[in-house]
């Protein structure tokens, strides 16, 4: 497919020693372990005292792939990560322009970083390398890296979803922005929805051509766009599952649950995730299904995330009030009915848990992919499985189609798909459960990266032809 070294680079560089929160560094520690290469991004380190634009930068060698990083400044994590990409680009990509903070998201410190970290990774860059960047928080890497003379090959892959155009819009910068893309050779995308989205946007707002399927010239360039969704290691989270560690985690739970059936939610604490909507509809069931009572028990892990953005605050407290309210109306001296973590669980732990779950409750307002609903078809015992309850607005939905998809706007329609989850004869589980992880199976991290990796090389090979 390429000869070249990959090169990945994203904001987040997973810290082999440390639980990462979030698919997409878990993900593409998997994609990169299979090649070997580089790993290019921030540290998570904050400089209080370092200058905006500048960032020091270390490497250091983790197996066959390097990882190179640099810390940022107070200043530029403060205005590129927590301003710009996470309280303008993550609402709107997710449709929240009810929490987008136009003011405070500074667009300065985005591109001052972007380019930086270009500054940065150029020297690293050898000639045949094949440069893959990765989300929001990056969109003018390949910009500024052409720029400064980059001339390497250059996919970006979306982890997020992409909105409709007219959401899109609404970001004061939005033209800039997606004109940015078009320095890339490929854009990926997790859905058929959001390429969709991307295809409705170039046409009508970059007066862009179709010069082949998907693939259109503007601002001087070509680009292409895809849908490549994104999934998890089957392998690896299998042997993690293995593991005596897991199986002993999975034992003591099956035990001090044994007289209960559990419902499992594992998230980022993120209002993109629906998590109070769950706790209402949960709260629902509870009300119209007195079966229910000293019975089912929703295990709700929220790990700890962006909690200096205000609507991650305002959320947390959100939380635990719904929470509260609903152990003190419902709860009994032997039943809690609801169990809130509010830290990052550990991910040998995670195998154990969603196997224990009768119910794995994946119900995002929206969501690029998540990874969470493939690794709870996977952690299931074959024999007797638990049932997926996933949102149609996950982009794992186009996928996971024999889940129970809700709508988690809707809290009885939710509170009856729980019910019936638990409810659901074994027959009906196993033929669901034997589909869903058909299709996790086969549409791997491996898939993707392969997928992508060869989208990638004949995107150059049609513009070298071309040329
Ligand atoms: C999502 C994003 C990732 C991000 C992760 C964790 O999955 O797509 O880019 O790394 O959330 O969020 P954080 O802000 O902690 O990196």
């Amino acid at each position: 497919q390429f000869s070249g070294r990959l090169v990945v680079v994203s904001n987040r560089v997973a810290d082999p020693r440390k639980p990462a929160a979030g698919g997409l560094a878990v993900a593409l520690g998997e994609a990169l372990a299979q090649s070997g290469g580089l790993w290019f991004g921030w540290s998570g380190a904050i400089d209080e005292a370092g200058a905006p634009g500048e960032g020091r930068l270390q490497t250091r060698q983790a197996g066959r792939v390097t990882l190179a990083t640099v810390d940022l400044a107070r200043q530029d994590h403060d205005s590129y990560y927590l301003g710009y990409s996470n309280s303008v680009l993550w609402p709107v990509f997710h449709c929240r322009l009810d929490l987008a903070n136009f003011e405070t998201g500074d667009i300065a410190g985005y591109r001052r970083v972007n380019r930086m970290m270009a500054r940065k990774l150029l020297p690293l860059l050898r000639d045949d390398d094949v440069i893959w960047i990765h989300d929001y928080h990056l969109i003018p890497l390949a910009a500024e890296l052409r720029a400064l003379g980059c001339r390497q090959r250059m996919g970006f892959f979306l982890h997020i979803p992409l909105p409709p155009p007219v959401i899109l819009a609404a970001i004061p910068q939005h033209q800039w922005l997606m004109r940015s893309l078009f320095a890339y050779d490929l854009v990926g995308l997790q859905s058929e929805a959001d390429l969709s989205h991307f295809d409705r946007y170039v046409q009508a707002e970059a007066d862009a051509k179709p010069v082949a399927e998907h693939q259109y010239r503007a601002f001087g360039a070509t680009v292409r766009a895809q849908a490549f969704p994104i999934g998890i290691d089957v392998a690896e989270f299998e042997r993690l599952g293995k593991a005596p560690e897991a199986v002993e985690i999975y034992e003591n739970m099956r035990e001090e649950y044994a007289r209960r059936r559990l419902l499992l939610g594992i998230d980022r604490l993120d209002y993109s995730k629906g998590i109070p909507q769950r706790v209402r509809a949960f709260r629902s069931m509870l009300s119209r299904y007195p079966d229910t009572h000293s019975d089912a028990t929703l295990i709700m892990i929220a790990s700890p995330s962006r909690d200096s953005v205000h609507a991650y605050a305002d959320l947390r407290q959100e939380l635990e009030g719904l929470c509260g309210a609903t152990n003190g109306d419902y709860g009994e001296l032997d039943w809690m009915p609801v169990r809130y973590i509010h830290r990052t669980v550990a991910r040998k732990r995670v195998p154990g848990l969603c196997r224990v779950a009768r119910v794995g409750l994946v119900t995002p307002l929206r969501d690029g992919m998540n990874l969470v609903a493939k690794e709870y078809v996977v952690a299931q015992n074959p024999e007797d499985p638990g049932v997926l309850v996933l949102s149609r607005f996950a982009g794992a939905a186009e996928q996971l189609k024999d889940a129970l998809l809700v709508n988690p706007y809707d809290t009885e329609g939710m509170a009856d798909a729980m019910y019936r989850a638990l409810n659901m004869p074994l027959e009906e589980r196993q033929r669901r459960h034997r589909a869903l992880l058909a299709n996790v199976c086969e549409f791997d991290v491996h898939w993707w990266r392969g997928r992508f990796l060869q989208a990638l090389a004949e995107t150059n090979a049609d513009a070298d032809e071309a040329a």
